[in-house]
C-alpha cells in the first residue's frame, strides 16, 4: 500500500479528488465553500434547513455531486458541534472521522478542507497556524488507516487509499510551502504511530519477546537506525537482575532492544534518551491477576512500541539531535522458574529490591532500562509505561500522567505533548512517599501499598533515572481505548509516538 498525501490549493470545484469532506458547526449559518451547495443540486442547504443535519458532533452527512462540471463526485458535511473555532485537535479528529467514513464507503481518493476563523469572516489565519492545520488534518486521514483486523480470513475490510489531500482554498504560495511539508510530517507521524498500534495490538501469543524485539530492529533498519538487540547472556552480563527476574517465569527470555539515531554533524549533547516499558503479556506472574480483562495485557508493551514507532519517525523526519531507544522486553508468567513475591533481586544499579507483588513489574524492568539509557549517555531521559491502574484511576482514559524533574524538563515535555495532541497531566513527585518504598530487607520494595499508586511507581523509577532531567509518561490509561468513539476506534491508540518524535526537535535549554 501506497498512498499519496498532498496538498491542494485548487477551489473545491476543480479539486481533483472523488470526496470531499467539508467541517462544519452547529452555528454556521451558511456553508464554508461557494458554489458547493448548488453542485449538490441544494441538498447540502436543504439537509440543514430540515433538521436532517443539525452538525452534531462528529456526525456525517453525505450527498452526491450532480454538476458535472466538478471532479468531485461526493461531498459530506462533517458536524463539529457547538466548537466556535477550528483548532487542530478538533480538525485532527474531525479528519479521523472523515477517513474511517470514507474507508467503509471504500473511497480511494479523500480531500479534507481545512477551515479559517467564522469571526471576523474577513479574516484569515497567520500562515503558521494555517500550517498546523493541515498537518493535524494529516495525521487524523492517515490514522484512520489502520487496519486492526489483521488475523480475520472472512469480512475483512483493508482500506487502501491512493490520494489524501488537504484541501487549502486559495493559500498563497509561501503557505502551500510550508503546508506541504508539514502534512507530509503529518502523515509519517501517523504512520509511525499505526506502526506502534499495529505493535500493540499484537496478541501475546504472535509477538513474544523474540518477535517483538525483531519486529523492532527490523522497523528501525529499514528507517536506517542502527539497532542491536541483548539477549539473556548480555543482559545478565550487565548486571540486569531486574529484568532477568521478571522475564524469569517465561519459555521466552527477556530481551533488550537499543535503538540509535546519530545524525551526521549532530552535537554530542543533548543525547535524548526513551524508554519504553515492552511486557509483551503481563499475566501479573505469581501475584496472577484476575481473568477479567487479562486479554488486555497482550498490549503492555505499548510504551515499547511508541519508543520504537517515535524513533521511526524522528529518522524519517531527520531530527537534529541524538537520541537512543531503550526497550526492555520480557513476558511476565507464573511458573516453577518465576520470581516470588518476597525474592530479593539486584538491579545493573547496585540497588537491591524487595519483590512485595510480581505484578509490579514494569517498574523492575524499566529501572534497568533507564540506567542503561543513562550508561550510553542519555541526557534527558523520557519513559513510557502502561505502569500502574491507580493512574487510570486518577486520570482516565483521555489523560495521561506526566511526572517529571526538573521543572523545566516537565514544562518541555507537557508543551511538547499538548501540541503533538497527547493530552497529559502533571502530577507530583513527592519525596516523603519514598518511604512508603523503604523495604525491611533490601534497598528498596517494588510497591508502596495503595495510596498513590502512581506516584510511587514514578518515585521507584526515579531512584534508577539518574540525575538529569527525566520524565515519565504513565499511559495505562490512554494506550488502549476500551469504548469506540467517532474518532477514536476500540484499540491502541499510538499515544505517545508523536510526542516523543517532536521531542527530538524541542528546544533542550
Ligand atoms: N500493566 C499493569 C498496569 C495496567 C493496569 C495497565 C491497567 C493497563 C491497565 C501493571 O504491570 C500492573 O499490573 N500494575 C499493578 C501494580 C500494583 C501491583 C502495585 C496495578 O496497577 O495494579
Ligand atoms: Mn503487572
Ligand atoms: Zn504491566
Amino acid at each position: 500500500m501506497s498512498v499519496e498525501v498532498a496538498v491542494a490549493s485548487a477551489p473545491p470545484s476543480s479539486l481533483d479528488s472523488d470526496w470531499l469532506f467539508i467541517p462544519i458547526g452547529r452555528r454556521e449559518t451558511s456553508l464554508p465553500i461557494e458554489g458547493v451547495d448548488a453542485a449538490t443540486g441544494g441538498e447540502l442547504s436543504r439537509a440543514m434547513a430540515s433538521g436532517e443535519f443539525t452538525a452534531k458532533d462528529y456526525h456525517v452527512f453525505v450527498t452526491p455531486v450532480v454538476d458535472s462540471g466538478w471532479r468531485v463526485r461526493r461531498v459530506a458535511l462533517v458536524g463539529a458541534g457547538d466548537a466556535v473555532e477550528f483548532g487542530p485537535d478538533l480538525l485532527r479528529r474531525l479528519a479521523t472521522v472523515a477517513g474511517l467514513t470514507a474507508r467503509d464507503r471504500k473511497a480511494t481518493r479523500v480531500a479534507f478542507v481545512s477551515r479559517q476563523p467564522l469571526e471576523p469572516s474577513s479574516s484569515r489565519l497567520p500562515k503558521h497556524a494555517q500550517v498546523a492545520l493541515a498537518q493535524a488534518i494529516a495525521e487524523g486521514l492517515m490514522f484512520a488507516t489502520f487496519d486492526a483486523g489483521q488475523y480475520k480470513t472472512e469480512d475483512h475490510d483493508v482500506w487502501d487509499p491512493h490520494q489524501l489531500i488537504v484541501s487549502l482554498p486559495q493559500a498563497d504560495a509561501g503557505t502551500m510551502r510550508e503546508a506541504s511539508e508539514a502534512v507530509r510530517q503529518g502523515a509519517v507521524l501517523a504512520e509511525c504511530m499505526n506502526l506502534a498500534r499495529g505493535l500493540a495490538n499484537e496478541p501475546g501469543n504472535r509477538l513474544r519477546p523474540r518477535d517483538f524485539a525483531e519486529r523492532a530492529v527490523d522497523v528501525a533498519s529499514r528507517a536506517g537506525l542502527q539497532a542491536e538487540v541483548l539477549g539473556q547472556s548480555q543482559i545478565a552480563a550487565l548486571g540486569m537482575g531486574l529484568l532477568l527476574g521478571v522475564g524469569r517465569g517465561s519459555e521466552e527470555p527477556p530481551r533488550l532492544v537499543v535503538i540509535r539515531y546519530t545524525p551526521e554533524g549532530a552535537p554530542a549533547r543533548p543525547v535524548l534518551g526513551l524508554v519504553g516499558k515492552g511486557v509483551t503479556f503481563d499475566s501479573g506472574g505469581l501475584s496472577i491477576k484476575p481473568s477479567q480483562g487479562m486479554e488486555r495485557m497482550k498490549d503492555d508493551m505499548a510504551g515499547g512500541a511508541a519508543v520504537v514507532g517515535a524513533l521511526c519517525a524522528i529518522a524519517r523526519l531527520k531530527a537534529p539531535v541524538r537520541v537512543v531507544g531503550v526497550v526492555p522486553i520480557a513476558e511476565n508468567m507464573p511458573s516453577g522458574h518465576a520470581i516470588r513475591p518476597g525474592d530479593v533481586l539486584t538491579s545493573a544499579s547496585g540497588k537491591t529490591v524487595e519483590v512485595m507483588d510480581t505484578d509490579a513489574e514494569g517498574r523492575l524492568i524499566l529501572a534497568d532500562a533507564l540506567w542503561y539509557a543513562r550508561q550510553q549517555g542519555a541526557t534527558h531521559v523520557v519513559d513510557i509505561a502502561t505502569l500502574t491502574g491507580a493512574c487510570v484511576i486518577a486520570l482516565g482514559g483521555a489523560v495521561s500522567g506526566l511526572f517529571a524533574r526538573p521543572d523545566a524538563w516537565a514544562d518541555t515535555v507537557r508543551m511538547v505533548a499538548e501540541s503533538a495532541g497527547d493530552s497529559v497531566w502533571p502530577m507530583p513527585l513527592v519525596g516523603d512517599y519514598l518511604e512508603m518504598l523503604r523495604s525491611d530487607i533490601a534497598d528498596l520494595k517494588n510497591v508502596g501499598g495503595r495510596p498513590a499508586g502512581a506516584i510511587t511507581a514514578a518515585m521507584f523509577l526515579g531512584e534508577f533515572a539518574g540525575a538529569g532531567p527525566w520524565a515519565h509518561l504513565d499511559v495505562a490509561g490512554t494506550a488502549w481505548n476500551e469504548e469506540a468513539k467517532e474518532y477514536q476506534p476500540k484499540g491502541p491508540t499510538g499515544v505517545g509516538v508523536k510526542t516523543l518524535a517532536r521531542l527530538a526537535f524541542a528546544d533542550f535549554g
